[in-house]
């Protein structure tokens, strides 16, 4: 998730450009690059790390015009440095890029046979190459890119310019969001609103599968294939404050909206359909090292430690391998039972938990190969372990983990097709079959997010509870405990996750008619044990929320409340179980006016232990 700012008119770009990308640092802040346009000529300026990097470099070395593009990375191919910053060029040809291209590796491969050079290690930098080849056979600029964009795979927000034809900016959108904003005689081209909200509020939100062309003081959309298209301005009047969270009162609101995209970003480029498996770029560990392995460990900690007991469920069930999961901070006060043939998985969101680092240096010091699921690319864990799967969730700015978690989940899901098939534990089908599941998560997750209003409707009725218990079964227990931990973290209730199975070994006691019980009861595997276990509690006069899959009329029957999400097969019900139990910890929060984005006490990064 990277940022993007273009700018075309009479005033000098620079200052635009960069005011615009300081907007969107949110989006990414791994290194910042600008190219300007003067007397046909390009000037690129870019730096390692945030934008303030940048603007050192352009106090000391200026540039000038006025048509320029601008970029902020957020890093997904390619570590963080300066080399891999934005923009790219070959040729004549530069390109800022948001999304991630799925058929680089392949392109990259047809271009360097054809005799182009690459620079970096970025997916971005085979569109500069593509477009710059695809010119000779074409008659223009803007030919050259409607050519190169049909042989692209993937997501992309791109804006480009090019010294052959330096009155001309084109911008183009797959899978990524553009908003070309309309001014007096000048134009201004964004990821996001806020970026270009101070010059105007006249905008243009393109659609996939558009491309605008800026020439002349004017600007045409039409379709990659050149279908020209009318496209109406809609006028934005939100206040700078609300621009910046997208519109949302919150930033976790807003990632939590956000998980659709996330989980197409973490999939992207990494299915291998027909053959039932996966490719992981940043693995590393080939189909023998995986197989020597006997046995997995997951370390983590608070909501990646959830994550990593799903995982356990996921790769126990598809791998047969046995899989342990401990807390970080537990893990390396042990004497724990790790050797040569050990996997140890580590998963961090920020890639910077001091326990989390700490546990793999010492399950790399007791031999074990390590691999981390982290969504920060180069953070220490990232760097120190032997492979790595990438969430790409973009940048999380709320401190209580969404997106991150259920990327994370994702990319579990990924892993254990990988390790069963190279194991030959999976079959094709079955790798097919888990593959299909997964690639429908987002739709399921965007109907799941149809339950806001009436979440926020429930919130209402339970803000007075002092504690709240959350109940699921195999799989759904860590989305149980996931649930649990939102709501106290943001919502300073207490609250407490269970296996429901073991609600009868003691928490029942707590149960009357004052305690709201979260049930997890999607249809699968578990439900009519579930479903007794809810109706133990409203036996003993607990008020249940039960989330069931919809349509479910006899847990609609039982309990007070029933949030219904769609649910197809048991396999992902994990994931989209996430997002209600997300939500009403967020309504809670606000209705009880709590800062949600930073609660107390709370870091987004424990680098300490
Ligand atoms: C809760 C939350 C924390 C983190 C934990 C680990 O919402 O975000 O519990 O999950 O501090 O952080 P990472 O994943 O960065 O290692």
């Amino acid at each position: 998730m990277c940022g993007i700012v273009g700018y075309t008119g009479s005033q000098e770009a620079t200052s635009i450009i960069v005011e615009g990308l300081r907007k969107l640092e949110y989006r990414g802040y791994d290194s910042a690059g600008i190219c300007t346009i003067s007397s046909g000529k390009a000037a690129i300026r870019r730096s390692e790390g945030k934008l303030a990097n940048l603007e050192r470099l352009l106090k000391a070395e200026p540039i000038n015009g006025s048509l320029g593009i601008g970029h902020t990375r957020w890093a997904t191919h390619g570590r963080p440095s300066e080399i891999n910053a934005h923009p790219h060029q070959a040729g004549s040809f530069i390109v800022v890029h948001n999304g991630i291209i799925e058929n680089y590796l392949q392109l990259r491969d047809e271009l360097k046979a054809a005799g182009h050079t690459f620079k970096s290690e970025t997916d971005t930098e085979v569109i500069s190459h593509l477009i710059e080849d695809r010119r000779r056979r074409t008659d223009s600029f803007e030919a050259a890119v409607r050519l190169a964009l049909s042989e692209v795979r993937g997501a992309y927000a791109l804006c480009i310019l090019s010294e052959q034809e330096p009155d001309v900016m084109i911008a183009a959108k797959h899978g990524a969001p553009m908003v070309v904003g309309l001014g007096e005689g000048e134009f201004f081209v964004a990821s996001d609103i806020p970026a270009i909200l101070a010059h105007t509020r006249s905008m243009v939100f393109m659609e996939d599968g558009e491309l605008a062309v800026f020439k002349n003081g004017t600007v045409n959309f039409s379709t990659v294939a050149g279908v020209e298209l009318e496209k109406t301005p809609r006028h934005i009047d939100w206040s700078p404050h609300m621009a910046e969270k997208g519109g949302y009162k919150h930033f976790m609101l807003k990632e939590i909206f956000e998980q659709p995209r996330a989980v197409r970003d973490t999939l992207a480029g990494r299915l291998r359909e027909e053959e039932g498996d996966v490719y992981l770029e940043d693995l590393q560990l080939s189909d023998e090292q995986l197989k020597g392995i006997d046995r997995v460990t997951i370390i983590a900690c608070g909501t990646s430690w959830h994550a990593a007991l799903v995982g356990k469920f996921l790769i126990e069930e598809h791998c047969r391998v046995p899989v342990e999961v401990d807390i970080a901070s537990e893990f390396r006060y042990r004497n724990p039972v790790i050797d040569e043939k050990s996997l140890v998985m580590l998963i961090s969101q920020s890639g910077e938990t001091a326990d989390t680092l700490a546990a793999m240096r010492e399950a790399r010091r007791r031999g074990a190969k390590c691999v981390a699921i982290c969504n920060v690319v180069d953070s220490s864990i990232a760097r120190e372990a032997d492979g790595v799967v990438y969430t790409h969730a973009g940048p999380e700015i709320g401190v209580a983990s969404t997106k991150a978690f259920v990327t994370q989940l994702i990319a579990l899901y990924l892993f254990t097709i990988r390790l069963g098939r190279s194991r030959g534990m999976m079959t094709v089908d079955a790798g097919r079959a888990l593959i299909a599941a997964v690639v429908r998560v987002p739709a399921l997750m965007e109907e799941a997010l149809k339950l806001n209003e009436q979440v926020e409707k429930v919130a209402r009725n339970y803000l007075q509870a002092r504690d709240f218990l959350y109940l699921g079964r195999g799989m759904n227990y860590p989305i149980a405990l996931e649930g649990a931990l939102k709501l106290k973290e943001i919502s300073y209730i207490h609250a407490e996750g269970y296996p429901a199975g073991e609600m009868k070994h003691g928490p029942i006691a707590l149960i009357d008619e004052h305690m709201p019980v979260v049930v997890l009861v999607p249809q699968g595997s578990n439900y009519e044990k579930v479903f007794s276990n809810m109706e133990e509690v409203i036996a003993r006069g607990g008020r249940v929320i039960a989330v069931c899959s919809q349509g479910d009329s006899e847990v609609a029957a039982k309990a007070e409340v029933a949030l219904e999400i769609p649910t197809e097969g048991e396999e992902v019900a994990p994931i989209i179980l996430s997002i209600p139990m997300q939500l009403l910890a967020y309504h809670v929060a606000v209705l009880k006016g709590t800062d949600v984005d930073q609660p107390r006490n709370l870091a987004k990064s424990v680098t300490v232990e």
